[in-house]
C-alpha cells in the first residue's frame, strides 16, 4: 500500500544519481500506485533553472532509465499518464546549500507545497551530493528548524528524515565525527545511511534463504563449512569518475558498504523477528566481532592496459583525472576472520575490482568435503567439496553443486548443480534498485539502513589497512592487465591457508554457478 502523505527533497536535483536512479525509482513506484496520493518533490541544486526545465531534462532521459540497466529483455516505455501525474507533484528551489538563505527560500517553497497538496508537514531530505555537503546540509536544516521531530514522535506527529549517501566518511575517525555532527541535530531514527546494495532483490534475499527455510541453519556454521569467498568484479573502470577515484580507491568505495554487507547478510546470527533494530542489532554485533584488518591480510591492485570484453582499454594510470604515478588501486582482496562462537576458525575471503574479465557478484560458501572417501577410484584431496553460490548479479540466483552417481555399471561420480534462477520463476519487474529502499525511508522502516554504530565498526575493521596503504607506495602498479581476474598476490591469500585452496574462476562465463 502507497506511503501516507509526504513531501520529498532531493539535494543535488541535476546530478547523475537523480537522474539515473532516484526519479527513476519513484515514478516506478508511482507506476505501481505505491507514492503517496498527497505527495510533493522538490529539486534542489546550484543551476539556476524553472522546475519546468527540470522536469522536461527527467522526462528525456527517463526512458533509458527505469529498467535495470544491465537487464536487456524489460520493458523500457514511458507510460505518459503516470508521468504526467507524477510530473504534476514535482517543484524544484535553486540555491547554494552553503548559504543559510537557500533554507529559508526551500522553507517557503516547502511550506506552501505542503499546504496546497496537504503532504501534512511529513519531509524527506534525500542527500544525493557529495560528501562535503552532509554535515553542513544538517546543519542548516537543523537551523532553519526544517528537520524538528517531537521528542515522543505522537503517533500523527509529522516526521522528517534524512537520506545519508555513500561514501559515510572516508576513515574511521571522520565516520565518527560525521556522527557526531548530525547526531547533534538530527535523532537516530530520523537517519537513512544508505547503502544501494541492500535494494537488490538478491542481498534481500539472503535473509530469506537462510530465515526462512529450516535445512539451511543447521550447517551454516564452523562445524561444516569450509570458507566463504565473495566476490564484487566488475567490468567497467573508473568511468570519468578519476577525479572521486584519486580520493577513494577500491577499498574505501566498495569493502565498508557494498562488501560487508554481503557479508554481514551471509553471517548474522538469526534474527528474532524482521524488525529494525532487531536486525541492526544482530549486524553490529557481526561488525563488532570482524578482527582488525593488518596489511597481511590484504593485497591491492591497480588495472594496466588492456582487453575487456574484447575491447581494448585504457590502464588506470591513463584516465582522465589520474596521476601518472598513482598508487590508487582499482582492485582489493582481503582475509577476514569472524570472531565468534559460529565463525571461529572459518576464513573469509573477499575481492573487489574494476575492469575484471566479466561482471560478476556472488558470494560462493564452501563446505567441508565428506570426512571419507568411500567409494572406488576416489580420494579426499580429488572429490570435489560442495558450493552453494548466492549469485548477486548478473544471472541472478543461486545454485548448489553436489556429487552423483554418473549412470553406467562402475560407481563413479560426477559433480552436478541444482540450479534457481529468478528468471525462470518470477516475471521481470521494472526496478532500478532503489525503489524499496526509498519506499522504506517513506513508511519510516530502518531495517536497510546503516546504524551510526554499524558504519563506524566498518571503518574500524580496514583503518589499518588504508593506513598502512597511504604510507607505502606500491612498488609494482599497474600489477594487472585489464580484462584479467587480478593481480597474482592475491592468490597467496588462499594458499597461504591451504595449499590448494583458489578463487573461483572469474573468468569464466557463469551460468549455474
Ligand atoms: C558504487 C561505486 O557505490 O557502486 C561504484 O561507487 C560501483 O564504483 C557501484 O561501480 C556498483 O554498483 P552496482 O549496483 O552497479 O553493482
Amino acid at each position: 500500500k502507497p506511503p501516507g502523505p509526504c513531501s520529498v527533497v532531493i539535494f543535488g536535483a541535476g546530478g547523475d544519481l537523480t537522474k539515473r536512479l532516484l526519479v527513476p525509482a519513484l515514478y516506478n513506484l508511482a507506476h505501481t500506485g505505491l507514492i503517496p496520493e498527497k505527495f510533493v518533490l522538490i529539486g534542489a541544486d546550484i543551476a539556476k533553472r524553472s522546475a519546468d526545465d527540470w522536469k522536461n531534462s527527467l522526462h528525456k532521459t527517463l526512458e533509458s532509465f527505469i529498467g535495470d540497466p544491465n537487464a536487456e529483455d524489460q520493458i523500457k516505455k514511458i507510460d505518459e499518464n503516470t508521468w504526467s501525474k507524477f510530473a504534476g507533484h514535482l517543484s524544484y528551489v535553486q540555491g547554494d546549500f552553503t548559504d543559510a538563505a537557500f533554507y529559508q527560500a526551500l522553507k517557503q517553497e516547502l511550506e506552501s507545497l505542503e499546504s496546497q497538496h496537504g503532504t501534512g508537514g511529513n519531509r524527506l531530505f534525500y542527500l544525493a551530493v557529495a560528501d562535503r555537503f552532509f554535515g553542513t546540509i544538517v546543519e542548516h536544516l537543523g537551523e532553519a528548524g526544517l528537520v524538528h521531530e517531537k521528542d515522543d514522535a505522537a503517533i500523527d506527529a509529522p516526521w522528517c528524515r534524512v537520506v545519508i549517501e555513500k561514501p559515510f566518511g572516508h576513515s574511521y575517525a571522520s565516520a565518527q565525527a560525521l556522527n557526531t555532527q548530525i547526531l547533534g541535530i538530527l535523532k537516530e531514527r530520523q537517519i537513512y545511511r544508505i547503502d544501494h546494495f541492500l535494494g537488490k532483490e538478491t542481498v534481500q534475499n539472503i535473509m530469506a534463504l537462510r530465515f526462512g527455510n529450516g535445512m539451511f541453519e543447521p550447517i551454516w556454521n564452523r562445524d561444516r563449512i569450509d570458507h566463504v569467498q565473495i566476490t564484487v568484479a566488475e567490468t567497467v573502470g573508473v568511468e570519468g569518475r578519476g577525479k572521486f577515484y584519486e580520493q577513494t580507491g577500491a577499498l574505501r568505495d566498495m569493502v565498508p558498504n557494498h562488501v560487508f554487507q554481503l557479508l554481514a547478510m551471509v553471517t548474522i546470527e538469526p534474527p528474532i523477528g524482521f524488525k529494525p533494530e532487531a536486525i541492526r542489532d544482530k549486524k553490529y554485533e557481526l561488525f563488532a566481532a570482524i578482527e582488525t584488518l593488518t596489511e597481511t591480510d590484504a593485497v591491492r591492485g591497480q588495472y594496466g592496459p588492456g582487453t575487456v570484453a574484447g575491447k581494448q582499454v585504457i590502464g588506470y594510470r591513463d584516465e582522465p583525472d589520474v596521476a601518472k604515478d598513482s598508487a590508487i588501486e582499482t582492485y582489493v582482496a582481503m582475509r577476514l576472520k569472524i570472531n565468534n562462537w559460529r565463525w571461529a576458525g572459518v576464513p573469509f575471503y573477499i575481492r573487489t575490482g574494476k575492469h575484471m574479465p566479466q561482471r560478476m557478484s556472488e558470494i560462493a560458501i564452501r563446505f567441508k568435503k565428506a570426512p571419507l572417501a568411500a567409494f572406488q577410484g576416489t580420494s579426499l584431496d580429488t572429490m570435489p567439496p560442495n558450493w552453494l553460490v548466492l549469485r548477486i548479479q548478473p544471472d541472478e540466483g543461486i545454485s548448489l553443486q553436489f556429487e552423483v552417481k554418473r549412470p553406467g555399471q562402475a560407481m563413479r561420480l560426477a559433480p552436478v548443480k541444482m540450479d534457481f534462477r529468478y528468471r525462470d520463476w518470477f516475471a521481470p519487474e521494472p526496478n532500478v534498485g532503489y525503489e524499496t529502499l526509498l519506499y522504506d525511508c517513506m513508511i519510516g522502516d530502518q531495517t536497510l539502513f546503516q546504524r551510526a554504530d554499524m558504519v563506524e565498526e566498518t571503518w574500524r575493521v580496514v583503518q589499518q589497512v588504508l593506513d598502512r596503504w597511504a604510507a607505502t607506495k606500491p612498488s609494482d602498479f599497474p600489477n594487472y592487465a585489464s580484462g584479467s581476474p587480478g593481480p597474482d598476490a592475491a592468490d597467496r591469500l588462499l594458499s597461504d591457508d591451504d595449499a590448494g585452496r583458489r578463487w573461483r574462476d572469474v573468468a569464466l562465463p557463469k551460468t549455474g554457478g
